[in-house]
């Protein structure tokens, strides 16, 4: 079979099979999460620092999260709309918004967040990846003063930084780290009450396993063989049970679909692969 072939029939068996499959038809065993005391997974950051000269090639590894970005974006600048967020300049809608974007890579999604206006804090543990998200930054001026890049994990960063952001940002991420639940506890943690925390991640169900990783990175080879761990995958459902367990009350869970034909995003009904959680930070913490 040629690989126009194989990619004719992936998109026009994909869609209808993501459309239909809800969440609700697989039922992951319940497992005992077990605390790892650290968010860093060291081979899964190792492996992301290595693909960083092709970062910001259009059509390179990381193609994919370049053209979330219209999605993503759109997410964090309705969401803080829908939790009553004034836009005062229609030039830089964001303004006076301060977001931390953790696991911002080299910046792909803190760049466009900072040009309309935020002030984003990017945190990453690959040092080659915050290297190079500075030396990207500095090729526009518009961003300058916008943008704070730092080499570190969240739990070590929140440790003097908790409770001072409007929003968080972990795109990408949480299908990446070694402690789930401890991750969404420095999420909760870095935002001031009632702020916001903005997720987009992969679900654990056979479409996300099937598209994300077998067509992904064995068929179709967008990404390269073991960028993803299928156990690493989570359902909105548990990302919305461990928020609550922190304070935070989910407010919206969209899917998204991938066309790696087109390399497109559209918004979706169905959460089976991708999908964006948008969650409150409450003001009383439940212990
Ligand atoms: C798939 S990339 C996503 C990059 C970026 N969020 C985007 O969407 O453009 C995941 C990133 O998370 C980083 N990462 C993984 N675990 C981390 C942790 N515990 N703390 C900070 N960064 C982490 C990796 O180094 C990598 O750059």
């Amino acid at each position: 079979m040629s690989l126009t072939v194989i990619k004719r029939y992936l998109t026009s068996s994909l869609v209808p099979l993501t459309r239909h499959c809800s969440t609700q038809t697989i039922k992951p065993i319940p497992e005992v999460p077990k605390s790892k005391g650290t968010t860093v997974d060291s081979n899964d950051v190792k492996q992301h620092g290595e693909l960083c000269d092709k970062w910001w090639d259009l059509d390179g590894p990381m193609k994919a999260l370049h053209t979330l970005n219209p999605l993503r974006v759109q997410l964090v600048r309705d969401g803080l709309a829908n939790v009553g967020w004034r836009e005062v300049n229609p030039a830089h809608p964001l303004e006076g918004v301060k977001i931390l974007d953790v696991g911002c890579g080299g910046g792909i999604l803190s760049e466009p967040l900072a040009r309309i206006g935020a002030s984003v804090t990017g945190l990453d543990m690959s040092k080659n990846l915050i290297e190079l998200a500075k030396s990207h930054a500095i090729r526009d001026p518009s961003l300058s003063g916008r943008l704070t890049y730092l080499n570190t994990s969240i739990e070590e960063y929140i440790r003097t930084n908790a409770g001072i952001y409007d929003a968080i940002v972990a795109s990408e991420i949480l299908e990446h780290v070694a402690d789930q639940e401890l991750f969404l506890k420095c999420c909760a943690d870095s935002v001031k009450p009632g702020g916001s925390i903005f997720i987009t991640t992969m679900n654990k169900t056979i479409p996300s396993y099937v598209g994300g990783i077998v067509a992904a990175e064995y068929i179709l080879k967008i990404l390269p063989v073991g960028t993803h761990d299928w156990k690493k995958f989570i359902s909105p459902e548990e990302v919305q049970r461990m928020l609550d367990k922190v304070g935070c009350r989910t407010k919206l869970i969209h899917g998204e679909f991938y066309n790696p034909i087109s390399n497109r995003w559209t918004w979706i009904s169905s959460t089976a692969v991708n999908y964006a959680l948008h969650a409150i930070k409450t003001e009383e913490i439940k212990k």
